[in-house]
């Protein structure tokens, strides 16, 4: 496959469900840019928090305002998770990801409406899920090992607050678009998900040329 192509891995699902690392394995494997699209909507409820207008604080986002450690705590998530609602903000979100999704050499985006709305053409579209029980596990093992104090069912009634919201909404809700492929990774090991999802790809790619 020539470089100079674009090739696009929409990577969706709830928190916790593994997407990230999935992305982020499968983008080192294939040389792929890798895009966290959950860091846009929690690095805007940052600036909310701090007292901005959400659909001003996402169009004034600049590629620095991703890199604060700060956007990864849970207060940080449910303000995401609530200024995604917003289609304002939605809508001045957009153009960034569809850019990043169409250079050259390929990307990863990872989110919760990739493969429906931003990139509805992307080569491969994939859908990353586990149980609540299960990612509420996983979070919280996470969160204890930075040595945040919070109980398995704080964390788990969060997990089920953000599903709520994120498939609840009216603009581009979460859910797998009808051409992904679904990966559960409820009992299985992020390490074969990763495998899954990189043979997938490599089918594409030969397909491809
Ligand atoms: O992937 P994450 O947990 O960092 O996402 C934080 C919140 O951002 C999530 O609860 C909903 C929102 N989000 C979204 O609405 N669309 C995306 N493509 C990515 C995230």
């Amino acid at each position: 496959m020539s470089v100079t192509r674009s090739f696009t891995v929409a990577i969706d699902g709830p928190a916790a469900s593994g997407k990230g690392t999935i992305s982020k394995a499968v983008a080192a494997h294939f040389g792929f840019a890798h895009l966290d699209t959950g860091l846009l909507y929690r690095a805007v409820a940052a600036k909310v928090l701090a007292g901005k207008e959400p659909a001003q604080a996402a169009r004034d986002l600049v590629p620095h305002d991703l890199e604060d450690d700060a956007l990864r705590t849970s207060l940080v998530a449910q303000e995401a998770s609530k200024v995604a609602v917003i289609p304002e903000v939605r809508a001045a979100l957009l153009d960034f990801q569809r850019s990043f999704a169409a250079r050259a050499g390929g990307a990863v985006l990872d989110g919760r409406d990739i493969g429906t709305v931003i990139c509805p053409d992307a080569q491969v579209k994939l859908f990353v899920t586990a149980s609540a029980e299960v990612r509420a596990r996983r979070r919280f093992a996470e969160l204890s090992g930075k040595g945040v104090q919070i109980t398995l069912d704080e964390v788990l009634a969060d997990v089920q607050a953000r599903d709520a919201r994120d498939m609840g909404r009216a603009d581009a809700p979460l859910r797998a678009a009808v051409d992904a492929v679904t990966i559960d990774t409820t009992e299985m090991a992020i390490a074969d998900a990763v495998a899954a999802a990189v043979a997938m790809i490599d089918a594409k790619r030969e397909n491809l040329i």
